[in-house]
């Protein structure tokens, strides 16, 4: 039988089945007492006195932006490579997206690219830790309180990665999850906010993802949206966070496998993570050097062919059509990487033997 090994591919590896048949048998399958269980571990693991779950962390990023009450015309700086909930959303609160450029070897936003774009516009600087990674945030965050502006960590992909000894998500003043399918731990969709900011912001958290009610039901006071998490899909998420532990050392094995294969081998660069930083990879980002691969795109069909589904990466958000009028000359960097970069299947569940499977596949398409 011909091989195939997906890019990503959700694996249970606990109790999953119980939990979930348990929520289905409650009869509580909106709201139920998973949500509030989930969103208490949750805080446990990230060690945040405040989460909040929401139905996908498009939906987590998009809550932030209500509760900090942005307004047409409104600047965020948001990295142009990276995925693009963040500027999606901006267009459609007609908010402003001023795009950055990010790191050519760490595919974080670069520093000196954020203090080019600042203005006194800009209300929010969006950070995403692309891939697993963290991106230096302490001089990000020193600037943003010096300017008084807001910094958002967008984690959907850096779950339990760290920095300098933190979680992911927990340095800025607000940091967004997601649990779409292929992410570290899922619960089919959902996602997750997290927030540093007073009491009153959390309220505002609240009020906006539940149609903006405060207490009284059907007593709106705010035009507010249903960004609610299910109690099914709560219990899932429950699951996977009391056993991260596991899902955690099943994806660090893999991705030293992949290290090790790949070192000493020319014609790519492997994602850098700096030193400070203990990441738990997302997926293999491997930036392709045309010398000896040639177009990225070909070898996405090559690997195909051998079975392997791989990715390419980003667009850069900026020369998408949507943002046509955003678009900005200085984004080298996110161009270069939306144009050579290639992801490798890296799932919780991979088999070792998949991995060697997909390294050699790759090594041999070297020219
Ligand atoms: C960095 C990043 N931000 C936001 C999202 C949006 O999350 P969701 O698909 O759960 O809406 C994703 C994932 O898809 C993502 O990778």
């Amino acid at each position: 039988m011909k091989k195939f090994i997906p890019w990503s591919q959700a694996h249970f590896i606990s109790n999953e089945k119980f939990h979930l048949n348990k929520a289905f048998d409650s009869t509580w399958i909106s709201g139920g007492e998973y949500v509030q269980k989930f969103e208490r571990e949750f805080c446990k693991y990230i060690k945040s006195d405040f989460a909040l779950s929401v139905n996908n962390g498009t939906s987590a990023i998009h809550l932030a932006y209500l509760a900090l009450k942005l307004k047409e015309g409104d600047e965020i700086i948001i990295p142009s490579f990276g995925y693009l909930a963040a500027a999606n959303l901006a267009l459609l609160m007609n908010l402003k997206p001023v795009f950055a450029d990010v790191d050519l070897e760490t595919f974080c936003v670069d520093l000196n690219s954020i203090k080019k774009k600042i203005t006194k516009k800009t209300k929010l600087i969006v950070v995403i830790n692309t891939y697993g990674n963290v991106c230096d945030l302490k001089p990000i965050l020193k600037l943003a309180k010096l300017k008084k502006i807001n910094v958002l960590e967008d984690s959907a992909e850096s779950l339990g990665s760290k920095y300098y000894n933190k979680n992911s998500g927990t340095l800025a003043d607000i940091g967004t999850f997601s649990f779409q399918a292929t992410k570290t731990i899922t619960t089919g969709e959902g996602g997750m906010v997290i927030t540093k900011k007073n009491k009153k912001f959390k309220y505002l958290l609240k009020l906006f993802r539940n149609h903006g009610i405060k207490k009284t039901r059907y007593m709106h006071i705010v035009p507010g949206h249903n960004f609610r998490l299910t109690n099914l899909q709560a219990s899932m998420g429950y699951t996977q966070i009391k056993n991260f532990n596991k899902i955690i050392k099943d994806r660090r094995n893999s991705y030293d496998l992949y290290k090790k294969l790949l070192k000493d081998e020319k014609g790519f660069k492997l994602q850098k993570f700096d030193r400070n930083v203990k990441p738990i990879v997302w997926t293999m980002a491997i930036v392709l050097d045309p010398k000896f691969y040639g177009k990225r795109d070909i070898i996405i069909k090559k690997l195909l062919k051998k079975g392997i589904e791989t990715r390419n990466g980003f667009f850069s958000t900026n020369r998408l059509k949507i943002f046509k009028q955003f678009h900005s000359k200085d984004l080298k960097n996110s161009d270069h990487l939306s144009k050579n970069l290639i992801c490798l299947p890296l799932f919780n569940g991979i088999k070792n033997s998949e991995i060697k499977y997909i390294v050699k596949s790759f090594l041999s398409l070297r020219k």
